[in-house]
């Protein structure tokens, strides 16, 4: 199939020239087109009936598999959400946190997970503190770093597998190396404060959750890691109607925001190792928004407590007595949900296949990206913050003649041109899908220029 065949399946790219799937991707007509379908079924046969009921099962089951084959992992380790912030927080809140736990997140975090754990401290009294990962986009190592910053009480890493903010691929496989097989001697505590900073200063959102301030834990710190100590090898999780597990895991688990990288990166999530891998269908998959999932490995799976429950996610005898969990990652779905939306995912992403194979895809994205990064690098004021080429779709740059970026992002899309902005670091986030064409390009790179020249 043509490129530009593919293209008019997609009714928001006959009019702009767009580069923000990495905020959401364009849902295809098929898509809109099944979603429409599924929810005219609904109203056929119910809404609320047997025959629907039964439809619904088969329609998340087959869900289920279909974002499981993208992510070569089996189905039962598939939760379905609604998009990656309920999965992270999924995670972030299933783990039996202790005081003076240990979470280790990356500089380059969103702020709506940022968030999620800045309460998580408060909440749990638990240690956080920030690896930064921001400096190694040019040079440097993402793994020594993480490696570094692990400490002997760290239970959870949280990061991106591709940062949203400067567009760096992350080594999953590695990292998720160093955190479940920590080296014998306790690594170096590291975790200076400035580095906290980085997130402090963040500023990307109007959010201001009522917190203390994050992992400001000074004198606080020490009491809870006295506190922890030797309770836990004795203490033991109940878990409904199930063996006793030890409370404490030596293993480091790996919590990956995977918003940038599902849909883009052909993934193999049991060979890379991780934990937990939250994504959404409406981005780089171009479904609809409001689902997505959360990928949870078996042996994670043991311990991560369902957090918000519901009948969705639980085993139930004839007389509606809770039995205990659903045997996989279903736990952790809970109840009502808009079920047409999942022939629309299934939809879009079958659609992606007609094009190409992921490898394939991902190839393009990355010829795509290389192509906008070099005619970007040629413009005067224009800097990218890549010194080589996008290892992925996202090409993150800056202007040097002091015109402010959100200036530039309102008169290109007032050019039919989207990009957006990035707060920290402060810059413009262009994204190519494989589906992007050169003329996209070009025209964005002469909108660009047109209007440095027009706003020296
Ligand atoms: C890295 C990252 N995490 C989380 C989110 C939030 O995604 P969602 O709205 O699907 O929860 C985004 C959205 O841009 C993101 O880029």
């Amino acid at each position: 199939m043509t490129k530009d065949n593919h293209r008019q399946q997609f009714p928001a790219l006959a009019n702009k020239a767009y580069f923000n799937y990495g905020g959401q991707g364009p849902l295809p007509e098929p898509a809109l087109d099944a979603i429409y379908q599924a929810y005219k079924r609904v109203q056929l046969g119910g809404p609320f009936s047997g025959e629907v009921g039964a439809w619904v099962v088969q329609e998340a089951m087959l869900t289920r598999r279909a974002i499981a084959s993208e992510l070569t992992v089996p189905p039962e380790t598939i939760a379905l959400t609604e998009d990656v912030t309920v999965g992270c927080n999924i995670a972030l809140w299933g783990i039996d946190w202790k005081a003076g736990d240990h979470l280790l997140l990356s500089d380059c975090e969103h702020h709506g997970i940022v968030a999620s754990v800045m309460e998580l401290q408060r909440r749990f009294n638990i240690e956080v503190s920030v690896c930064p990962l921001a400096a190694t986009l040019n040079e440097g190592d993402p793994v020594a770093v993480i490696a570094d910053n692990l400490r002997p009480n760290t239970r959870l890493l949280v990061i991106s597998h591709i940062l949203w903010n400067t567009g760096q691929v992350l080594p999953l496989a590695e990292i998720v190396k160093v955190c479940h097989e920590p080296p014998l001697t306790p690594p170096c505590q590291g975790g200076g404060q400035e580095e906290f900073s980085l997130v402090q200063s963040e500023g990307e959102t109007d959010i201001k959750p009522p917190l203390t301030p994050p992992w400001q834990g000074g004198g606080q710190e020490e009491l809870s890691r006295v506190q922890g100590d030797g309770q836990e090898d004795l203490s033991l999780i109940k878990r409904g109607g199930q063996e006793d597990l030890p409370a404490k895991n030596y293993k480091v688990r790996v919590l990956v925001d995977a918003a940038q990288s599902v849909g883009v990166l052909p993934l193999n999530l049991i060979e890379s190792g991780v934990d937990f891998y939250a994504f959404t269908g409406h981005k780089w998959w171009c479904g609809p928004e409001g689902l997505g999932g959360l990928y949870v490995s078996a042996e994670a799976l043991a311990d991560l407590h369902p957090v918000f429950i519901g009948w969705r996610g639980i085993v139930t005898d004839a007389n509606a007595k809770v039995l205990g969990w659903k045997s996989g990652a279903q736990r952790y779905e809970i109840a009502t949900s808009a079920y047409p939306l999942y022939a629309g995912l299934r939809s879009a992403i079958a659609l992606q296949h007609e094009w190409g194979t992921i490898e394939e895809r991902y190839a393009e994205i990355c010829r795509l990206s290389k192509y906008l990064w070099e005619r970007l690098s040629e413009l005067p004021d224009v800097e990218c913050l890549r010194t080589s080429a996008p290892e992925a779709g996202l090409v993150s740059f800056r202007l040097t003649n002091g015109m402010p970026h959100k200036k530039l992002v309102d008169l290109l899309e007032k050019q039919g041109i989207m990009v957006r902005t990035i707060l920290n670091p402060d810059c413009v986030r262009a994204c190519v899908h494989y589906f992007t064409t050169e003329a996209e390009i070009d025209k964005l790179v002469e909108g660009v220029f047109s209007e440095i020249v027009r706003n020296p």
